[in-house]
């Protein structure tokens, strides 16, 4: 991971900033979100591909982590995340594969805008050209919010071609690599705090290709629960997601996306009571579990583990975290 001091950076004359805050924001309050208007607050804007409404990770720091904790971005893009960390006064860590994306985060977090609470010579913000899957620079369990948005495999190519982008893998390749995203992800959360997961669908010669449940086994398997599936409506979909020509067809234009939200188990935490929200396969016989889905049968997976020794960590408690992780 190599950092970019986004401080040294000015912002593009592109950005007009007319308010640091949304006109008016409501908190979401059920498993369907849509913003048919996303946010223009601050430098928030569409203009990094497939980037995320501000609104979701506002809604996400907001319920998922409190003032001064740490959220940490690892697929950053154009900055969404952490400009929302500063703006809601979160400790943040963006890490993106590209360069470029890096460059774009640092101009949009460029605004002029420092929490008035917190020393000026303090870096609260920290941005870093990095691949997901080794975060290198970051500690086991001390990350209070991981807030990820990866590409759709390839559906929308990011960078030139660099290998290390996900968005340059096929299905399988890209499900492997991010089961990876998804063991450092569990390795930098501190334990029973949240990770959340924006990924959308797909087609393939006129049938479904669901990119996201086959997601949501990797982040189940790497010892996750899963507390939320949110439904994202997507508008203008036709633009970003599918390009069928003409306009009549014999399907549906896929117009949702899943918000997976996961919870990193307490230490030494009893699943029990969480069993039909946890990695299920394990309950087949392997026997049967290998014809049904064989890619998803490992090695590891040999002896069917009970509840409790599904991995947790053996290192600090969140109470016992002290903040200023990024100080150092
Ligand atoms: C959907 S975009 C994220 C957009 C972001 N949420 C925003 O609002 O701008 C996915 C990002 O993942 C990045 N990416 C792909 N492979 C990566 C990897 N191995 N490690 C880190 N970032 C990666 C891409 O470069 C791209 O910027």
């Amino acid at each position: 991971m190599v950092e970019v001091d986004w401080r040294r950076h000015r912002r593009t004359a592109a950005h007009r900033i007319r308010s640091l805050e949304p006109e008016t924001f409501e908190p979401e309050r059920t498993t369907v979100w849509s913003f048919p208007r996303r946010g223009r607050w601050a430098t928030h804007a569409s203009g990094y591909p497939g980037n995320w409404a501000p609104e979701v990770p506002r809604n996400l720091i907001l319920r998922y982590t409190t003032p001064e904790e740490i959220v940490l971005d690892p697929m950053v893009g154009g900055g969404t995340t952490l400009l929302e960390c500063l703006l809601n006064h979160r400790q943040g860590i963006g890490v993106d594969i590209e360069p470029n994306a890096c460059e774009l985060a640092a101009s949009n977090l460029s605004l002029g805008h420092w929490p008035v609470d917190w020393p000026p010579d303090w870096n609260p913000i920290r941005l870093y050209v990095g691949d997901a899957r080794r975060l290198d620079r970051i500690a086991a369990n001390a990350i209070h919010l991981v807030a990820l948005h990866p590409p759709y495999a390839d559906i929308i190519r990011y960078g030139g071609g660099n290998p290390s982008n996900l968005s340059c893998l096929k299905l399988d390749a890209f499900l492997a690599a991010m089961r990876d995203v998804a063991a450092e992800a569990y390795r930098v959360l501190a334990p029973n705090r949240h990770c959340a997961v924006l990924i959308g669908d797909t087609r393939r010669h006129k049938h479904y290709v669901p990119i996201s449940v086959r997601v949501l086994e990797q982040f189940l398997d790497a010892g996750f629960v899963l507390r939320e599936d949110i439904i994202k409506l997507q508008h203008k979909m036709k633009s970003t997601r599918e390009k069928w020509r003409g306009s009549t067809y014999d399907f549906y234009l896929i117009a949702h996306e899943h918000l997976y939200v996961f919870r990193k188990p307490a230490e030494g935490e009893d699943l029990k009571d969480y069993r039909y929200s946890v990695k299920w396969w394990w309950e087949s016989s392997s026997a049967s579990a290998t014809r049904a889905c064989p890619r998803l049968i490992s090695s590891r997976a040999a002896a069917k583990p009970t509840f409790s020794s599904i991995p947790s960590s053996s290192a600090r408690s969140p109470t016992q975290w002290t903040p200023g992780f990024l100080r150092r």
